[in-house]
């Protein structure tokens, strides 16, 4: 079954790769046009959209460029960083999910053991303060050393790691071309890493084209709707244009939560049950939802937002209405959100070849 979907997916990113080379020239980002080409020759450099804030990695000790960018994404794709060599970054964190993992509530790993918790989107890391549904990992660099490490992930030594890397046919000479470096250290390695996560940029949706007043784009009557309705009762949390304020919440997912979130970081009473407060760009493509994906459709997370709200402790303020919990809506209301929050997918960024 989800090799089915998979292979339906393969033709589709095929069928997009086509149109993408037709409409290159008006897509935003720099990186996008070396990505059409695939052509080692061609030059790379971290470029922030329009309209972004500074980021909070801004590669100033790990200047981009593409003979890096590409080990990080050969690294990002090789099993070599798990026990048995089976489970890659990629294994989890596919393209075609915004790099969540499609159709997966749990993730799974190695000896297809199940994880607690639902991979995320990998979008716009560089201006992500902090990292997991936690917030446990505040810098990009040390975040891949959590799913290496994880016994239920790759369950793997840095050490070994490190090990396997050094005696490696192609690695160090690797490095030895993109950092003059040919001894691979774990920094290094993180580094290396970085220089494709760091670069997952995703500003090219519909609703960016429209703020941008781009080729005259314009929302349907439903989406400018949505919009409004998001601005009046989303947009305090997925604040654009990361469509996250980077902050944490308690989302009344349920009154007694098996995970205790942030609070398992902070030891803070004030915040149990609270979760990084998710992008939600790409939402469309990056089911199931939630920390622990229990939700599989927008529908079943806008109804949830609509009348399955449960008065936690620490639920958020703003998801109560007269004291009650719940953001209400007609079902026309609720159709025009779904319609919004679907403007939020970046076709370019799902199929951009440079990061195949
Ligand atoms: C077995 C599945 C699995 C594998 C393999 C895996 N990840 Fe993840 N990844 C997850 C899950 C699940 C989370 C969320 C974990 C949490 O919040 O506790 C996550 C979180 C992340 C995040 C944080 C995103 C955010 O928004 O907070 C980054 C970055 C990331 N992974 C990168 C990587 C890299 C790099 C590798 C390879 C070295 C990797 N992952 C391998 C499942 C996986
Ligand atoms: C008080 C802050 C807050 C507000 C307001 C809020 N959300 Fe959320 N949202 C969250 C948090 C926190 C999560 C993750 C909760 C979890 O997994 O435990 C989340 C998760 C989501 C997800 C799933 C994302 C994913 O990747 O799994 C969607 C979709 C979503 N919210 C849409 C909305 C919409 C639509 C509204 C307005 C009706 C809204 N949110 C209002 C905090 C908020």
């Amino acid at each position: 079954m989800e090799q089915k979907q998979n292979m339906n997916f393969k033709i589709i990113l095929l069928i997009s790769v086509f149109s993408i080379l037709l409409v290159s020239c008006s897509v935003d980002p720099e990186i996008r046009e070396i990505g059409n080409s695939g052509n080692n020759n061609q030059q790379i450099s971290f470029t922030f959209p329009t309209g972004f804030p500074v980021p909070v990695y801004s590669f100033q000790n790990n200047e981009v460029n593409i003979t890096r960018f590409l080990l990080g994404k050969r690294l990002f794709k090789d099993p070599i960083f798990s026990r048995d060599n089976t489970i890659s970054c990629e294994s989890c964190h596919l393209q075609a999910a915004s790099f969540a993992h499609l159709n997966h509530d749990l993730s799974h790993g190695i000896d297809d053991q199940l994880g607690l918790r639902n991979a995320p989107v990998l979008v716009n890391l560089a201006w992500m303060p902090n990292m997991m549904w936690d917030g446990g990992v505040n810098h990009i660099e040390v975040q891949p050393f959590a799913p290496i490490t994880n016994p239920v992930e790759m369950d793997e030594t840095l050490e070994n790691v490190i090990y396997k890397l050094n005696n490696h046919p192609e690695y160090p000479q690797l490095f030895q071309e993109a950092y003059g470096i040919s001894t691979i250290t774990t920094q290094l390695m993180a580094r290396a890493l970085v220089q494709f996560l760091g670069n997952l940029i995703s500003a090219d949706s519909k609703y960016d084209r429209v703020v941008r007043l781009q080729d005259g784009t314009q929302f349907t009557a439903g989406e400018q709707r949505g919009f409004i309705f998001f601005n009046a009762n989303c947009q305090n949390c997925h604040t654009p244009p990361l469509f996250t304020n980077n902050g944490f919440a308690n989302n009344g997912l349920y009154l007694n939560y098996q995970d205790e979130g942030r609070k398992h970081i902070t030891s803070l009473n004030e915040d149990l049950a609270l979760f990084k407060i998710p992008t939600l760009r790409n939402i469309e493509v990056s089911f199931p939802y939630m920390h622990n994906g229990k939700m599989t459709s927008l529908n079943a997370v806008v109804e949830h937002y609509r009348s399955g709200i449960k008065n936690h402790i620490n639920l958020h303020p703003s998801l109560k209405r007269n004291n009650q919990p719940g953001v209400p809506m007609t079902d026309a209301e609720k159709e025009d959100l779904i319609a919004f929050l679907r403007t939020l997918t970046d076709r370019n960024f799902l199929t951009n070849p440079l990061f195949r």
